[in-house]
C-alpha cells in the first residue's frame, strides 16, 4: 500500500485541463493499485498565502526557540510538509501560467521548501532531505513548446519545477505536458490524446 498526494492547482473548476487530466490519472491508478491511500488537496479551495518577513524568519528559528507566535506561523506550512512527506507518490495537476506556473503552485512549492523539514544546510553545502518519493506534473499549456514550435525554449515551467523539487531531494521527477490546448479544436485533440497516451503509458510502469 502506497500514500499517493494528489494535487491540482489550477483556479478554473469544470474547465480546467491540468484537473482533468490529472483525475485521469488517478482513476487509471486507482483501478491497478485499488489499496493505495490518495489524499486530495485542491488549491483552489485550500488558499496558501505567500510567505512574509514574519514566517522567513520563524522557518529560520530552531525550533527548540520558537516562539508560540512562530509555531502559529508556520502551522499551515508544517502541515503542507507533513502532508507532502507522508506520500511516497505525487500527482500534481499544473496549468502554465506565463510561461511558468500558476501563483498558487508556486505559494505551495514556497511552503514546502524548509530548511531543516525538507533541505538542510551542511558544510557549506544545501542538501534535499526528501528521499524515496516520485512525482508526476501533468500540466496544461495553450501553447507548444517541443522543437520546431514557436515557443521552442520558452518553457520555464518544467525547469523551475525540476529544480525545486530536486533541490529538496527528488530524483524521480517525469512530466507530461498537454499543449497546445487554445490553438484550435484539432490542437487541443491532439494535445489531450498525446498526453493520454503518455498516461496509459505511465500508469502501467511508474
Ligand atoms: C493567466 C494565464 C496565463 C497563461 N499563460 C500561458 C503561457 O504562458 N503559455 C501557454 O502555453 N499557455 C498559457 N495560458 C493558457 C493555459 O495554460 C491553458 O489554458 C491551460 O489549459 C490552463 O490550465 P487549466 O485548463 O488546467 O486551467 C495561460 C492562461 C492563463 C489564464
Amino acid at each position: 500500500m502506497a500514500n499517493i498526494l494528489h494535487l491540482d492547482s489550477s483556479p478554473r473548476r469544470d474547465r480546467s485541463r491540468s484537473r482533468q487530466l490529472s483525475r485521469e490519472f488517478i482513476k487509471k491508478w486507482q483501478d491497478i493499485h485499488p489499496e493505495d491511500v490518495i489524499t486530495y488537496r485542491d488549491l483552489r479551495t485550500s488558499i496558501i498565502p505567500h510567505v512574509t518577513e514574519k514566517w522567513i524568519a520563524a522557518d529560520y528559528t530552531p525550533l527548540s526557540e520558537q516562539t508560540p507566535e512562530m509555531s502559529q506561523i508556520l502551522q499551515l506550512s508544517n502541515e503542507l510538509v507533513d502532508e507532502f512527506l507522508a506520500s511516497d507518490r505525487c500527482i500534481f495537476g499544473v496549468p502554465m501560467y506565463n510561461f511558468s506556473v500558476p501563483s498558487a503552485f508556486k505559494a505551495y512549492i514556497d511552503q514546502i521548501v524548509r530548511v531543516g523539514r525538507t533541505f538542510a544546510i551542511k558544510d557549506g553545502h544545501f542538501e534535499g532531505l526528501v528521499k524515496d518519493k516520485k512525482i508526476v506534473f501533468i500540466t496544461a499549456r495553450g501553447d507548444r513548446y517541443s522543437t520546431g514550435s514557436t515557443h521552442e525554449g520558452w518553457d520555464a515551467q518544467e525547469p523551475s519545477l525540476r529544480y525545486a523539487f530536486q533541490f529538496i531531494g527528488v530524483t524521480d521527477i517525469q512530466f507530461i505536458h498537454a499543449e497546445g490546448l487554445d490553438l484550435g479544436s484539432q490542437s487541443r485533440e491532439q494535445g489531450f490524446s498525446a498526453a493520454r497516451s503518455e498516461i496509459q503509458q505511465l500508469v502501467g510502469n511508474w
